[in-house]
């Protein structure tokens, strides 16, 4: 069994290897949970938004069209000069940035400057829940009272549960990939010292998946 460091070195060069051989992995439509997302944070009257594991940016993309703007950040820089091209192309450059980053070390943000943090199909990627409840601390420590954060995750109702072979701490894996699928318990685990707004669980193509949105207490 691989160390945490050896899992998350390889994690970074399985996925910087994926979008190195296909720069729009995950094409260009927004995620489901890009377009819930971006309703929620109009009515909260929020326009600016911090986006973990952006990938190539569709749904940094979306979001900046919807009038956001968008500071998204995740460990691939061929997923993130990906997203930088497309975004000169779009004429959105001046609503979107891009930075390296990996979400196991500190988030950059200093305390309570944040307004609403995203992220779609992160924290179900290689991460022991040690790290998962370090990144909550991280999105609570950056986010002002009452910032909210949105994410989406694998549920256990997904048809892949159990399906691949486990690689330690409750993570699967497949094609070189690691993961983790959430149930209702992990979820409530994670909102400790946060309000709660929801947890939804939702299909988009065959995957099952929650959506989960939670607020700083203010
Ligand atoms: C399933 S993809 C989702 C990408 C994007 N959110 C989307 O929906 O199109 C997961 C993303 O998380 C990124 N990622 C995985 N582990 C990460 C880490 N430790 N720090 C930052 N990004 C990470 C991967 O590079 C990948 O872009």
């Amino acid at each position: 069994m691989k160390t945490e460091q050896e899992l998350a070195r390889a994690q970074q060069d399985r996925w910087q290897r994926a979008y190195d051989e296909n720069p729009r992995l995950h094409g260009s439509e927004p995620s489901a949970a890009a377009r819930w997302t971006v309703r929620l944070f109009g009515a909260a009257g929020i326009d600016d938004v911090l986006e973990l594991g952006a990938g190539h940016g569709r749904d940094a993309l979306y979001l900046a069209r919807q009038g956001f703007s968008v500071h998204a950040t995740d460990f691939s820089e061929s997923a993130l000069d990906q997203l930088r091209l497309d975004a000169q192309r779009d004429g959105l450059d001046d609503r979107v940035t891009a930075a390296l980053h990996d979400v196991r070390d500190p988030l950059p943000p200093a305390d309570a400057t944040v307004n609403a943090v995203y992220a779609n199909l992160l924290l179900n990627m290689a991460f022991t829940r040690s790290q998962l409840r370090s990144l909550m601390n991280e999105v609570r420590r950056v986010l002002r009272p009452g910032g909210l954060f949105v994410y989406s995750v694998w549920s256990t109702e997904d048809p892949h549960f159990g399906k691949c072979p486990e690689v330690g701490d409750g993570l699967y894996a497949k094609d070189g990939f690691a993961g983790r699928f959430f149930d209702r318990e992990l979820i409530g685990e994670l909102a400790d010292h946060w309000e709660l707004g929801g947890a939804d669980a939702y299909d988009e193509g065959p995957r099952k998946l929650w959506r989960v949105t939670q607020a700083k207490p203010a």
